[in-house]
């Protein structure tokens, strides 16, 4: 069959394999290649074990794959074949050297320009989807550029993903908007179109933002620092409500129902996690300092100090009301997923959490329902030291405490009745995602500790 465009996106990650999928759904008149370096995580793709979980993906993935949607390791050829060069790989922060803890390690990245560079024999629109700090697109630019071969002609994008793990595919289907940034040139506008095209297939021409790359770039890392801002921001006010007798879910509502406010993500939570919040924020973090803006670094940088605090908070708490002691007791800890629909557990508070239990000689067992072997690998250093299952009335039994850390629908549902029969006495339940009926488990016999509000316990 022959395709009127051909894409390639290198990096099968979530950002890369979703937004592939909906193109291809999409765009059946556009071939769509997703290479990436990692054998394993292709074969995972080609085969009916999708490397990630996100609902709906696999029907879409089904639906597509070998009809327009192609999944290889040979980027080589996917190249050369392409017009569009989407940019998907991983940019986790820099671990040594200058920047290390805050700048963003751009050793994927820049990888990835040499090789586009290596085996481009046409001209190609390359797109950076990854989220990277402002001036990436000007450094692919200048490696992409620094050849001196003008026949091949580069034109650099930039169109952040703004999908949320879980509810990724009805993000890309519904999305809020869609940013697309591009050089202020002839070319540049040529560029600018194409993705447009691409998009127009599903999306309102009036969802569909354009600036320059820069203000993309930059867009990107200020949604997500706002974003984990309003979660420190309800945060920090839950402790005061923990420490006053408010009822930080009374406020949340209260205040979220100002429409200058809005209500989402105004939930308390034992802290935020997921690739991109603390990574952006440090980013943001770094770029206000290498400019010398050292207030406003600050001022971002407390959104993340917040969040450590937060989780610290949460498990001073747990050792505190469990008679200032741990040592020895079974806590399961309900869910590792840094939120519930996803089994990603990067950044999750559940692994500081988890860590900090063990410091304090807990007997800890995990459970979750799609993290488990994320779980082990986060934790690996602790070996012996904590025990997993997918059962959490397996987790429960001869608990002294359940910790839901995870805000999973199947643990509102379970059998608290059965499961208090079966533990340790006095049974705590910390609820740090409040999700459960809190006078119904303390009927039952439970101490109840929801997070940002007074604990109902029986002294
Ligand atoms: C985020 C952004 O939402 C998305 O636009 C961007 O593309 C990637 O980063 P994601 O990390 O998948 O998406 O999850 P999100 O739903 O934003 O949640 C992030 C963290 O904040 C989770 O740990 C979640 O539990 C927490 N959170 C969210 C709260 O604690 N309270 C809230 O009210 C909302
Ligand atoms: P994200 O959540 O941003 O999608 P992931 O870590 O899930 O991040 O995925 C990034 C993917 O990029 C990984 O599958 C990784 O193997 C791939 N990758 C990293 N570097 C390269 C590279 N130089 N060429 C191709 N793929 C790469």
């Amino acid at each position: 069959m022959s395709f009127n465009k051909k894409i390639l996106c290198i990096g099968a990650g979530y950002v890369g394999g979703s937004s592939m999928a909906i193109f291809a759904r999409k765009c059946p008149e556009y071939k769509i290649t997703v290479a990436d370096i990692n054998q394993e995580r292709i074969d995972a793709w080609n085969s009916d074990n999708l490397p990630i979980y996100e609902p709906g993906l696999y029907e879409i993935v089904k639906e597509v794959r070998g009809k327009n949607l192609f999944f290889t390791i040979d980027i080589a050829a996917g190249v050369k074949e392409s017009d569009i060069i989407f940019v998907c790989v991983n940019t986790p922060t820099k671990t040594f050297g200058a920047g290390a803890g805050k700048a963003a390690d751009l050793q994927y990245i820049e990888k990835v320009a040499r090789l586009i560079l290596k085996h481009a024999d046409s001209d190609k629109i390359v797109v950076e989807k990854s989220t990277i700090p402002v001036k990436t697109a000007e450094a692919i630019s200048e490696i992409l550029h620094s050849s001196g071969d003008k026949k091949v002609k580069f034109q650099i994008v930039s169109n952040p993903e703004f999908l949320s793990e879980g509810s990724a595919i009805n993000d890309m289907e519904n999305p809020d908007r869609v940013l697309i940034g591009t050089e202020e040139t002839p070319e540049g506008e040529k560029a600018r179109d194409e993705i447009i095209a691409i998009y127009s297939h599903w999306v309102q021409k009036d969802k569909i933002i354009t600036t320059s790359v820069w203000s993309s770039e930059l867009s990107k890392l200020v949604a997500n620092a706002f974003l984990a801002q309003r979660v420190s921001s309800i945060n920090s006010i839950s402790l005061l409500c923990e420490a006053t007798g408010a009822n930080a879910l009374e406020v949340a509502r209260a205040i979220g129902k100002d429409n200058r406010i809005g209500a989402k993500f105004l939930k308390p939570s034992p802290g935020f996690g997921g690739s991109c919040f603390k990574k952006d924020i440090l980013n943001l973090v770094y770029i206000a300092q290498s400019y010398n803006l050292n207030e406003v670094a600050d001022y971002w940088e407390s959104v993340v100090l917040m969040n450590e605090y937060q989780k610290d908070c949460f498990v001073k708490r747990m050792v505190r009301i469990m008679f200032n002691n741990i040592t020895g007791k079974r806590i399961a800890l309900f869910g590792f997923a840094f939120k519930s629909g996803t089994g990603d557990t990067r950044e999750s508070a559940a692994i500081d959490i988890a860590k900090k239990l063990i410091e304090e000689k807990a007997d800890l067992v995990i459970t979750d329902p799609k993290a488990l072997a994320n779980a082990k690998e986060d934790l690996a250093e602790y070996k012996g030291k904590v025990s997993f299952t997918a059962d959490p009335y397996q987790a429960s039994c001869g608990a002294h405490a359940i910790a839901i850390v995870t805000g999973w629908e199947e643990y509102k549902n379970l059998d608290y009745k059965k499961i208090y029969e079966t533990m340790e006495r006095p049974a705590f339940i910390f609820d740090g995602c409040n999700c459960l009926d809190s006078g119904a488990l303390y009927d039952i016999g439970f101490n109840v500790v929801p997070l940002g509000r007074g604990e109902l316990v029986r002294w």
